[in-house]
């Protein structure tokens, strides 16, 4: 188990977890399918589109991707990296981050665990939907608290909705109990 939010704690669950839902510590693989799936639904997935996957994991996101998206997953713990291009060798992974915009760029579970805030949540809101997204920005969170993880309010989500696309948001608490899933378009 991780034992705080860190690189080198998301490291030890790269090398150490059997599954890609254990390493993302989601507990089994249905709860992550769902999200994935969930995910899916709200992009409009284009053939050509470029996607980035903020927090990626061990990339398993990709394999639900058309291979006509050129997919970029990216995450702060370099054996999450290693282990996601080993597992999905067509794919594309990177530390740093491409100073250019994609299409559609989303965060699933990325800013779960204790630490975050929503002082922070709202900067990368801001940033990520400004500089670096042309279509849609997807932000998946808990919205029920766990030990360690810290939960985000749906009310809070819409209020960021509608200070950054008043005319094209939704909060979606529909596909599990403890998610909820903020969803900007442009
Ligand atoms: C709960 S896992 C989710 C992984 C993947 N998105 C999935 O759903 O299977 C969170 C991931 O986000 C990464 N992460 C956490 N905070 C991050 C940050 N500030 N920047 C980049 N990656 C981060 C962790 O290393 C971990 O791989």
């Amino acid at each position: 188990m991780v034992t705080g939010n860190t690189p080198e704690t998301w490291d030890r669950m790269a090398v150490h977890a059997g599954t890609s839902w254990d390493a993302a510590m989601w507990g089994n693989e249905r709860s992550q399918t769902v999200r994935f799936l969930a995910a899916l639904h709200h992009l409009d997935l284009r053939g050509g589109d470029t996607l980035l996957d903020v927090g990626c994991g061990t990339g398993r996101f990709s394999e639900f991707l058309p291979e006509s998206v050129a997919y970029t997953g990216t995450d702060w713990s370099k054996k999450m990296l290693v282990r996601a291009e080993f597992e999905h060798p067509g794919r594309t992974f990177r530390g740093e981050i491409p100073w250019w915009r994609y299409d559609h760029v989303v965060a699933i579970g990325t800013f779960n665990l204790e630490g975050n805030t929503t002082t922070q949540l709202q900067l990368w809101l801001e940033s990520f939907w400004k500089l670096r997204t042309k279509r849609s920005l997807l932000l998946s969170v808990l919205r029920v608290g766990a030990e360690r993880c810290v939960a985000f309010a749906p009310s809070w989500l819409a209020q960021m909705g509608e200070e950054l696309s008043p005319r094209s948001f939704l909060v979606d608490c529909s596909y599990l109990p403890n998610d909820a899933m903020l969803v900007l378009k442009r």
